[in-house]
């Protein structure tokens, strides 16, 4: 994550507590907020109240008795003026045309979620649209090429995901699409046909099956930007699992394998409440 390398700056510096004045007491947010809006680090003590310690860095507040090592304002500098370029989440546009007019909408949105989700984790550099669409700093293209290991993320693809797939790619290609009723089968094939993309198409599926893997493309960045940082695939596509899919993947066990399943089911896609509650009243209505 990108806050481990300004953690790791800051301690070359000699520094190890920090004036942040009024922002959030959160290292990644301030890191993306340095590359993204001018902001950066002043050598200049300041005295206050330690908030949070993270990453051997002290986080200062308001006014107290401690003493910043320098503060963080707009106008500092940038001490990661040379940030990892990857990992990088590509969402190609070329399908857009093919959208009706709430698709392309919610394919907007959508994108400004895949750019909140790179920023959990990185920042705006770790982002590329192909298209004709700007979304804060990051890269817009006409067309994507790349030498370092790349995959297509695809619900049709060739290739089952795994831990080791995903975090031996530097690269990761999605379709920027939404496709209500998942009407466009095969798009994402056939974006990567048209474009050339000439990389494994890799599909992610939950205990052999996609049934319940969200298909918002800001959600599959987000499982395998989980997975790059070390968490289990399974455990990160769970993560994102909204309760409808939760409630879509049960109903579909249920369906194959009877209603015994469903304590198990509860406990590996760990159901809450309303979830068990969404499931039962289905059933019973069966
Ligand atoms: C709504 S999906 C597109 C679905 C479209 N019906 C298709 O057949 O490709 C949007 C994007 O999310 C990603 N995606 C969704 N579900 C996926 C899965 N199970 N495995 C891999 N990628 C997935 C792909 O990059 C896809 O282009």
């Amino acid at each position: 994550m990108l806050y481990t390398y300004f953690s790791s700056r800051l301690r070359e510096l000699g520094y190890i507590s920090l004036h942040i004045g009024r922002e959030t007491p959160d290292l990644q947010k301030l890191a993306v907020k340095m590359l993204v809006k001018g902001y950066g680090i002043v050598e200049e003590r300041r005295e206050g109240i330690v908030v949070k310690e993270s990453d051997g860095i002290k986080l200062l507040k308001s006014k107290g008795s401690e003493k910043s090592d320098c503060i963080y304002r707009k106008g500092g500098k940038n001490i990661i003026p040379d940030p990892p370029q990857y990992p990088k989440v590509v969402v190609d546009l070329g399908l857009f045309n093919a959208l009706d007019e709430e698709e392309k909408k919610k394919t907007i949105t959508q994108l400004f979620m895949t750019l909140n989700v790179v920023r959990k984790f990185w920042w705006d550099g770790n982002m590329v649209v192909v298209g004709d669409m700007k979304v804060g700093k990051a890269v817009t293209t006409s067309s994507f090429k790349s030498d370092a290991p790349t995959i297509v993320l695809d619900p049709y693809g060739d290739v089952e995901a795994d831990e080791k797939i995903i975090r031996g790619a530097d690269v990761f290609i999605l379709g920027g699409i939404v496709d209500k009723g998942r009407r466009l089968k095969f798009a994402t094939s056939e974006l990567a046909r048209k474009r050339g993309y000439d990389y494994p198409r890799v599909k992610i599926k939950l205990r052999g099956s996609t049934v319940g893997v969200p298909d918002e493309f800001n959600k599959i960045a987000e499982v395998v930007l989980r997975v790059k940082e070390g968490e289990g695939l399974e455990d990160a596509v769970i993560s994102v699992m909204s309760k409808a899919d939760k409630v879509a993947r049960i109903l579909h066990d249920v369906n194959l394998r009877g209603v015994e399943v469903l304590p198990e089911e509860f406990k590996w896609l760990k159901a809450d409440d309303k979830v068990v509650n969404m499931v039962k009243s289905k059933l019973n209505k069966l």
